[in-house]
């Protein structure tokens, strides 16, 4: 009997300690107002955070598609924003500056989601996430995640 606790104890610790120390979950619609939904989001440092993307448009894709792109500290929003442009076979991510891109959703159309799970970074700052369809980011389809201790 005293075994059959211990062994469940046991179990339960480790299951337990298999858990990141805090996770989110945020819903963020992309809208045909060129606009995220959520323009500001924070976290812990090291958080696991979890992005669902959704687009309910009724435009079709190649006219109203968005993605979700989180860029790493210092990277520059406006020359990768460029270089996207030319990755359309690649979902919009430049194959060359996808080092600066901490984590992206897949380019969905009108009816899709997609849903991204990342550890966030450890360094405390504000990160630019961005759509890299044509044309959204300079209209403005951009918000910042940060990284805060407490948030
Ligand atoms: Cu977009």
């Amino acid at each position: 009997m005293l075994n059959r606790i211990i062994r469940v104890l046991v179990v339960g610790v480790l299951a337990a300690s298999a858990l990141p120390a805090y996770a989110k979950t945020v819903t963020v619609e992309g809208q045909n107002s060129l606009r995220f939904s959520v323009e500001s989001i924070t976290v812990q440092p090291g958080e696991e955070v979890t992005i669902e993307l959704v687009n309910n448009t009724e435009m079709p894709p190649q006219a109203m598609s968005h993605n979700w792109v989180l860029l790493a500290a210092g990277a520059d929003a406006d020359a990768f924003n460029a270089a996207a442009l030319g990755a359309k076979d690649n979902d919009y991510i430049p194959s060359d500056m996808a080092d600066q891109a901490l984590a992206h959703t897949a380019m969905i159309g009108g009816g899709e989601s997609d849903t991204i799970t990342f550890t966030a970074p450890e360094t405390p700052g504000d990160y630019t996430y961005l759509c890299t369809f044509p044309g959204h980011f300079s209209a403005g389809m951009k918000g910042t995640l940060t990284v805060a201790s407490g948030g």
